[in-house]
């Protein structure tokens, strides 16, 4: 099958975990007669640096006409990246928005697993942590705060911000049928965030999500307001399965899931429209901390890919190679250094890489 890829490597560590993902995919399509053909794409801080701005359109045509894309990460220190001097819509982040909007990739996807070999990086008491868990964020990606009308003025010489919050029925029934799917797949239940204890379209999530939820009588629907789910997720978080919910909230949730697996840097996303095209990436930012000194973990990015052979191509077998992959070089005590512990043998993004295809051609 000819696999026609278009890569953002991006700005910080993006191109270090980007590189070593490219690795592992160029592996798989060694081991199962593949052929990729990759394009590189300019988006974040990296555009800004070329084109003056986070996103050209002829990055956006180059992304549509591939099958799906990987990426990396953008942006930098906000603190003293001269990116962050330009106005809002000029930042990396806008590159992000922009082409989330212009693919119309409404349905993000945010695993979030406790892995058995890292459960003690996991900062939740061992009483809670044995339980496991391994939960899947649904987060809508084009609609709610991120992309209503926005302003600021001034009245009375008193500054006012405006931000609004719109979801139509249409968006929000296209993202629960995306949620009760995957949950159909998965342990068969999906848990609605919202507010609608106080906010209008809240209630429309729920009684939109109520109305998708008819058609699956095999999947359990519970409603939980986002207060007191940003509580559970510490609490206990084996309870979940899907947790479905809107744009805003779902930023905020997904990061606190994260956390609570202990390990970001493995954590995968993908970011899906209706057709089989996607946009995949890790949970985790640019870390420019760390940037060009070969220490970033790539499995995030690794498994981001896997996600892609699974959702773009139907890969599954690819797929399960890839993961399967991870699992056995963790197994054996391979360790980036933020996912080090005792008795574990320290290694760098390039050489987690490495093993990584070791496995796959062996
Ligand atoms: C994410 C990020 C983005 C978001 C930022 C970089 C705009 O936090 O993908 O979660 O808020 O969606
Ligand atoms: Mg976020």
């Amino acid at each position: 099958m000819e696999l026609k890829i278009a890569c953002i490597a991006g700005d910080g560590i993006g191109p270090e975990i980007v590189g070593e993902a490219r690795k592992v995919l160029d592996a798989i399509a060694k081991r199962y007669g593949h052929e990729i053909k990759y394009t590189d794409i300019l988006m974040g801080g990296a555009s800004i640096d070329v084109h003056g701005t986070p996103l050209t359109k002829e990055a956006v045509e180059a992304a549509k006409t591939a099958d799906a894309v990987l990426m990396g990460s953008i942006g930098g220190d906000a603190s003293t990246s001269p990116w962050y001097k330009l106005p809002p819509s000029l930042r990396p982040e806008a590159g992000l928005l922009g082409i989330r909007k212009a693919l119309n990739l409404f349905a993000n996807l945010r695993p979030a697993v406790l892995y058995p070999e890292l459960s003690g990086a996991c900062p939740l008491k061992a009483e809670i942590s044995d339980k496991g868990f391994d939960m899947l964020i649904m987060r809508e990606l084009t609609g709610g705060l991120y992309f209503g009308d926005r302003k600021t003025v001034e009245e009375d010489g008193v500054r006012k911000a405006i931000d609004t919050l719109v979801y139509d029925e249409n968006e929000i029934r296209r993202i629960a049928v995306k949620g009760f799917d995957i949950a159909r797949k998965r342990k068969k239940k999906v848990t609605s965030v919202d507010k609608a204890n106080v906010l209008d379209s809240s209630r429309l999530w729920r009684n939109v999500v109520e109305e998708v939820a008819k058609g699956y009588p095999d999947v359990a629907l519970e409603h939980m307001l986002v207060d007191n789910c940003a509580m559970q997720l510490v609490k206990d978080p084996s309870q979940f399965d899907v947790i479905l919910t809107e744009n805003m909230f779902g930023d905020i949730l997904s990061d606190e899931a994260s956390m609570v697996t202990g390990s970001i840097g493995m954590l995968a996303s993908a970011s899906l429209n209706d057709t089989k095209f996607g946009l995949y990436e890790p949970s985790h930012g640019s870390a420019p901390d760390i940037a060009g000194k070969d220490i970033a973990n790539p499995i995030a990015t690794v498994l981001s890919a896997a996600m892609m052979l699974r959702y773009s191509f139907d890969l599954d077998k690819e797929a399960d190679a890839v993961e399967a992959a991870v699992k056995e070089v963790l197994k054996e005590g391979y360790r980036t250094t933020d996912i080090m512990s005792e008795g574990c043998r320290e290694v760098s993004c390039t050489k987690m890489g490495d093993l990584l295809v070791e496995k796959l051609c062996k």
